[in-house]
């Protein structure tokens, strides 16, 4: 059979245990030779006994877990040329040709550099007699196939990313845990949520816990907002959200005046007999002209011009670990269905695929086209170009 890899890279998140066990069931059901790569790109460049073959009760007993039993890094070596020669040798000697990654965009970018390099990689390995020029032949080509684990939601292409739907669960119960206590003391609870540059982990939670205000990194623009971004989940939820009223967003774009506006929300709320208040942050969270706004920051501005008892909840890692969601299982399950079948019908001329969710379709996607359009969010919001990063981050 054919021999097949998976591994796990980058940061790590609830469901892609259910990603590795379907990987190794479906690659043995279709009759391959499934290999676990532990500890990411590290163990491939390592070898040894960083890649062992799989069976299928190896898995068994995994779906449920949070985190990644196979490990997870990220990989300095990788990134030489000396890294990834070594990381050929292994899978070659191995006779594995189809890779399943799962992990964020860089994880990604870095396979798709790997089988461009692949023919040049095993030409210096034969001339250097560190493999055969039978093995050179029979495994000429490397397929591709990624899958997005990440809590952030932060790539294009995909409606969701394995493990966003857990880490939101994580967060409400969190925050619902919060509002009890900040309820008693007549609180504001100021709560940090992740999500590196991506707003989408704050704004569901926001919404979902009747947060009285929301900072996210991609500012939404001004005036037709709702009609140029129908298409965008973030902005369909930021939609909802202003007509529940529930959270308000800063769509104004005068710069800097987030200072008044949250203060008056947050009078109107204790005004109108709310005992508590609950602001989101995300870790992330910038004002018009870039500057960071930070759970300190907000807490500074509350207690300077509201004299509000004030508290600050980072969560950190919390949201990233725990037992998968019901939504991330299933979701990792059909990811890893997908990048085998994938895998199987890969010609030679096939390109390296992403497998994404789509109107709950698994579709697969090129890989590099996605990971283009994730960067493009990133120097859009970088050139401080709003419009164009939420507009770049919906679906296509
Ligand atoms: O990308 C997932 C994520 O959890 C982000 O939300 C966060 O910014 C980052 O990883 C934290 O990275 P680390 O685990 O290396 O501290």
């Amino acid at each position: 059979g054919k021999g097949l890899a998976v591994f796990t890279s980058g940061g790590d998140s609830q469901g892609m245990n259910a990603a590795v066990r379907s990987v190794v069931r479906m690659g043995i059901y279709l009759g391959c030779k499934v290999y676990f790569i532990r500890e990411g790109y590290q163990g491939m460049v390592d070898g040894g006994d960083n890649i062992e073959e799989a069976n299928w009760s190896s898995v068994s007993s995994i779906i449920h877990k949070g985190g990644t039993i196979i490990g997870s890094a990220r990989c300095m070596d990788f990134i030489k040329r000396e890294g990834r020669l070594k990381a050929a040798c292994n899978l070659v000697t191995r006779g594995i040709t189809n890779l399943v990654v799962i992990g964020g965009d860089g994880s990604l970018t870095g396979a798709n550099l790997f089988r461009q390099e692949w023919s040049s990689l095993l030409d210096e390995l034969l001339e250097n007699n560190r493999i055969t020029k039978d093995q050179r032949e029979k495994y000429k080509y490397l397929h591709i196939a990624g899958m997005v684990g990440s809590i952030d939601n932060d790539f294009c292409g995909t409606d969701m990313t394995i493990g966003t739907d857990s880490a939101l669960h994580r967060i409400i119960e969190a925050i619902d845990a919060i509002v009890s206590t900040a309820y008693s003391h007549q609180r504001t609870f100021i709560m940090e949520v992740m999500g590196r540059h991506c707003g989408y982990l704050a704004v569901v939670t926001a919404l979902s816990s009747e947060a009285d205000f929301v900072f996210i990194p991609e500012a939404p623009p001004s005036v037709d907002w709702k009609d140029k971004l129908c298409d965008n989940y973030l902005a369909l939820v930021a939609a909802l959200a202003s007509e529940a009223d529930q959270v308000f967003i800063p769509e104004d774009p005068v710069p800097n005046n987030w200072v008044e506006k949250l203060c008056k929300r947050l009078q109107q709320e204790r005004r109108s007999g709310q005992r508590l208040n609950i602001i989101i942050v995300a870790e992330g969270a910038i004002d018009r002209e870039g500057k960071p706004i930070t759970a300190e920051l907000v807490k500074k501005v509350v207690v300077e011009n509201l004299k509000q008892d004030t508290r600050i909840t980072v969560l950190g890692h919390v949201q990233r670990g725990g037992s998968p969601s019901a939504f991330d299982r299933i979701l990792g399950c059909r990811m890893g269905a997908e990048a085998v079948m994938a895998l199987m019908e890969a010609t030679p001329e096939t390109e390296a695929c992403v497998v994404t969710l789509d109107g709950n379709q698994a579709v697969r996607l090129p890989l590099m086209d996605c990971v283009h359009r994730t960067k493009a969010v990133a120097k859009a919001m970088a050139d401080k170009n709003w419009d164009l990063a939420v507009q770049l981050r919906g679906r296509s």
